[in-house]
């Protein structure tokens, strides 16, 4: 596991994307795994800007998004389609067809969630994912007492994360209770992980992801035995490790 930490928040997210555009330009076919959250946010503007300075092409490119919430139609507002469109896709030369996101309002979701696992499977996985973390120390819609062997399924989500995302909603009655998420094991067999997290409040769930036992009640924790990992923070979500405590490459 790495860990790279930057001073803030816009410093990390040009970190993740300057990562993400070298991965690209080494490998212009890379299949990317997305995240949607708060969190990720800067770092898509960052891509969107590396774009318009003709710095990254993103026409050979696949994308996977970890979940969706169930219910939602994808041009609802607050569905993780919107927002992948309105913060990304809408902006860069993606082809359509190459964007993949679970299907919300699929009438068949759990064919949804096995198509959707052997589609990334056929493409021959995901090269590079990106991941946020809840508090709770989830990552995709994984919540705690996930089991590890899941593949992309359908989740009920937390009550911590229903209220961490009502934040985006009017009320906490209208965050969808359940989502569609690729599982662990499907995350596990990305190629590269890059986790990110910025702020004070993530600092407990980041010690304890890294230091802590590796247990399904933190499902983040599975990274550590991830062989290609790298935790990218600003210095208030890496300010509870003690960096001597462990084994740890420090960038
Ligand atoms: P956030 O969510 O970026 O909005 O904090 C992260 C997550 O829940 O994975």
């Amino acid at each position: 596991m790495r860990i790279i930490i930057e001073a803030n928040y816009d410093e990390m997210s040009k970190k993740v994307s300057k990562l993400i555009a070298k991965h690209i330009f080494y490998k212009p076919r890379t299949v990317l795994g997305l995240a949607t959250g708060e969190t990720p946010l800067g770092m898509y503007k960052e891509l969107v800007s590396l774009y318009d300075s003709d710095l990254i092409d993103f026409h050979d490119i696949t994308t996977f998004n970890l979940d969706e919430y169930l219910g939602l139609d994808k041009d609802n507002p607050q569905s993780y389609n919107y927002y992948m469109h309105n913060n990304l896709f809408n902006h860069i030369n993606i082809p359509k067809d190459n964007i993949n996101i679970p299907l919300g309002l699929a009438t068949d979701i759990a064919k949804e969630a096995i198509d959707y696992e052997l589609k990334i499977r056929r493409i021959g996985g995901i090269d590079l994912q990106i991941l946020g973390i809840g508090r709770n120390g989830h990552i995709g819609f994984n919540e705690p007492d996930i089991k590890f062997e899941a593949l992309t399924h359908v989740v009920k989500l937390d009550n911590q994360t229903i209220e961490d995302n009502s934040r985006f909603f009017d009320s906490m009655d209208e965050v969808p209770n359940q989502a569609i998420s690729m599982g662990i094991k499907t995350i596990m067999r990305a190629k590269k992980i890059i986790l990110m997290a910025s702020g004070i409040e993530k600092a407990d769930t980041i010690r304890d992801s890294i230091y802590g036992n590796i247990t399904p009640t933190l499902p983040a924790s599975v990274l550590q035995l991830h062989p290609n990992v790298t935790y990218i923070l600003d210095k208030a979500a890496a300010s509870k490790l003690d960096l001597h405590k462990t084994n740890i490459d420090l960038l």
